[in-house]
């Protein structure tokens, strides 16, 4: 069954899988392997579109808000320009999501997890009303994760890879949600660099120093903080492009939908 357990009220299934990255991370080649993944294993899954701009998307959505909001008659109607517009039509769907999380309740029984592909400017998602809105609706109702997607490669520059943890890390405090970092593009760059760099800042910092534009006594304190954030998440590996990680991916995503449980649990045990 896929009913909530015990006193909570929340559901086991389906799995809601927030997808966000920087824009060029990959994330909607990412969505579309996950969903080839799911439709290959027998993983019956949803996937949902929040971004009100993307002009064609390369898997189909089974919820999209392009189909509630039209963002180029919001842009005009508001006198708006292409951000604005973007904000502005996600935060008209946000005032319909209830009857979202009622369709997905509908088809609870018969779904395993939702993909849910986020707008290309990272931020107009998770630094938005609307964005905290919606997230909340799905984790007062189902176990949230949320998938930071990172483009491994451009990551291997200690700068860049610094500005994308403390990204991630701004975004799990915020959400506090499970967070997996989705190292992307292994097929370009392993991502073996970013898990020594996780495990040990001092080597973070080796690499670092070479780096003249950083401060180093920036670059310490800021990877002490990090240090701790490392322990709270799962990283992996996968490439959009030739399929690896997937099973890993998965499994990382079941493990935090089960922590998320756990915590829920024992926030309703407090209350
Ligand atoms: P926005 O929608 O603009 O935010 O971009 P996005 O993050 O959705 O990225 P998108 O899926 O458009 O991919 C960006 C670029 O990276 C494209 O040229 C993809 O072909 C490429 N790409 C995505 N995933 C991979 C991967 O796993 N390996 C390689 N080699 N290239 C990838």
């Amino acid at each position: 069954s896929s009913s909530g357990s015990g006193s909570s009220n929340i559901r086991r299934k389906p799995v809601i899988i927030l997808v966000v990255g920087m824009a060029g991370s990959g994330k909607t080649t990412l969505m579309h392997r996950l969903v080839c993944h799911t439709h290959l294993k027998d993983i019956r899954g949803y996937v949902m579109n929040l971004d009100p701009a993307v002009m064609t998307l390369p898997y189909a959505a089974n919820i999209d808000v392009r189909d509630t909001v039209k963002y180029k008659e919001v842009m005009k109607q508001f006198n708006l320009g292409p951000n604005g517009g973007i904000l502005t039509s996600l935060n008209l769907f946000a005032t319909k999501f209830d009857e979202v999380i009622s369709v997905i309740e509908k088809r609870a029984d018969q779904l395993d997890y939702v993909l849910v592909d986020t707008p290309g400017q990272i931020e107009i998602f998770t630094w938005s009303a609307s964005g905290a809105i919606i997230t909340e609706a799905f984790a007062s109702t189902f176990p949230t994760v949320v998938a930071y997607v990172v483009d491994t490669p451009r990551s291997e520059d200690p700068t860049t890879f610094m500005s994308n943890m403390l990204y991630a890390c701004s975004i799990l405090y915020k959400t506090r949600l499970p967070l997996i970092l989705t190292f992307n593009k292994v097929d370009v760059a392993a991502h073996q660099f970013a898990l020594e760099w996780m495990e040990d800042f001092e080597a973070f910092q080796t690499a670092a120093s070479s780096d003249q534009s950083y401060t180093s006594t920036l670059t310490q304190s800021l990877s002490l903080v990090l240090d701790e954030f490392y322990n709270n998440l799962k990283s992996v590996g996968v490439s959009a492009v030739s399929g690896v990680g997937m099973e890993a991916f998965f499994n990382a995503v079941e493990t935090s939908a089960e922590e998320y449980m756990e915590t829920y649990k024992y926030c309703l045990s407090l209350t």
